[in-house]
């Protein structure tokens, strides 16, 4: 294996132990600003509430969507594994982390491909940078879908990220027109993601205009790549890379919180995904309330992957149990009535929204 390769594996590896060993989560995402309206008559049976829902012409028992998270160095593949089983067993969305290492080495490919062998009804994405996707071409697209045999392509956006790596990609241009060629090329429904930092209103409009179906707003709040890569700097032994500790400990502060990006981008089209920092069924369910269609989530399931997959089921039947309670605190017998329950929205979250209407936020 070439340094370059091995590198962009190991690289996988250090991602996985620093967010399960590190605090690296950025900020608040907004959802203490946001609460749904107490139903005090729901009149509807808390026994019977379905959490099912659909997304992009698939059937799945529950909006929670495994966000992508590994893959791509052998030491990642029972953690890929353990979270396929759990997304077929309970009928849940499973995005992988980013294929590049394996596009770039084909003998990592099992670290990706195990997902589909333990998964083989569930709901699947493949990963692929935008950079990456400009500079190899819908091919390596292609193969990224084929190596999971998924149901859509997510392709990711981590400018932030780049922007601290040393050995990052600091150059950004070509990669929405890259997007809309791919949109046009390709058979698999494309997801445009952030890994952190939010979407706004112009970027989904660019998004949509480009061909995408769906946008993961991936907003500020929750794992932050700036904190990540602070923390590698930190660590590595390259007297070169200590300037950028510094420079992710300032920008783990930047980003649009990931409620007022589903508001922004939930303004221009959908389905779109919330996810940045929801760590519970209530923030699942204010998601929800607010429009959108699934709920990712990474970090809150990262530890229980490592651990077993009793605690990763224990963990999603938890959220799954509030989810449920507060659908029938809300009287939403359904996700879709939760879309017409109302809400209150305070504090900077209102203010950064624009809009005066506490009735319904973010449309
Ligand atoms: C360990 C880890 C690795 C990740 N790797 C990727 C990746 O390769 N590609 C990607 O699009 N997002 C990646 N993400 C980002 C998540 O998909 C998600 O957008 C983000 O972490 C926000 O969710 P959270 O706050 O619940 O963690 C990763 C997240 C974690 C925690």
């Amino acid at each position: 294996m070439g340094d370059k390769k091995r590198f962009t594996s190991s690289r996988k590896l250090d991602h996985l132990r620093i967010c399960a060993e590190e605090e690296i989560e950025s900020g608040d995402a907004g959802f203490g600003d946001i609460r749904i309206v107490h139903n005090a008559l729901p009149e509807c049976d808390m026994g019977t509430i379905s959490l099912s829902t659909r997304f992009l012409s698939h059937h799945l028992s529950s909006p929670l969507f495994i966000a992508g998270m590994t893959g791509g160095h052998p030491g990642t593949k029972e953690a890929n594994a353990r979270l396929a089983r759990i997304a077929e067993r309970f009928g849940i969305g499973m995005g992988v982390g980013s294929q590049r290492a394996a596009l770039e080495n084909p003998e990592l490919a099992d670290t990706f491909s195990v997902v589909r062998d333990e998964a083989p009804h569930a709901f699947l994405v493949a990963n692929l940078g935008a950079v990456q996707l400009r500079d190899h071409g819908i091919a390596w697209a292609e193969d990224a879908v084929e190596m999971i045999g998924a149901d859509a392509l997510a392709i990711h956006l981590n400018f932030l990220q780049e922007a601290i790596q040393p050995e990052g990609d600091h150059n950004a241009a070509g990669c929405l027109a890259a997007i809309e060629e791919l949109c046009a090329g390709i058979r698999t429904p494309v997801i445009v993601k952030e890994t952190g930092c939010g979407i706004s209103a112009e970027t989904a409009r660019a998004c949509w205009g480009a061909g995408v179906s769906a946008i993961d707003v991936g907003g500020w709040g929750g794992t932050s790549w700036a904190a990540v890569e602070s923390v590698r700097a930190d660590k590595s032994r390259r007297t070169e890379d200590r300037h950028l500790k510094s420079l992710g400990e300032d920008l783990t502060g930047w980003g649009i919180p990931t409620v007022v990006s589903l508001a922004e981008v939930l303004s221009t089209g959908s389905p779109v995904i919330a996810s940045g920092g929801i760590r519970s069924g209530l923030d699942m369910a204010k998601c929800l309330a607010l429009g959108a269609d699934l709920c990712g989530m990474a970090l809150p399931l990262l530890k229980p992957a490592l651990t077993s997959d009793a605690a990763l089921a224990e963990r999603i039947e938890a959220i799954h149990r509030e989810l449920t309670a507060v659908m029938f605190l809300s009287g939403a017998a359904q996700v879709s009535d939760l879309r017409k329950a109302r809400l209150y929205v305070t504090g900077k979250t209102r203010g950064m929204i624009g809009r005066d209407d506490p009735d319904r936020s973010g449309r």
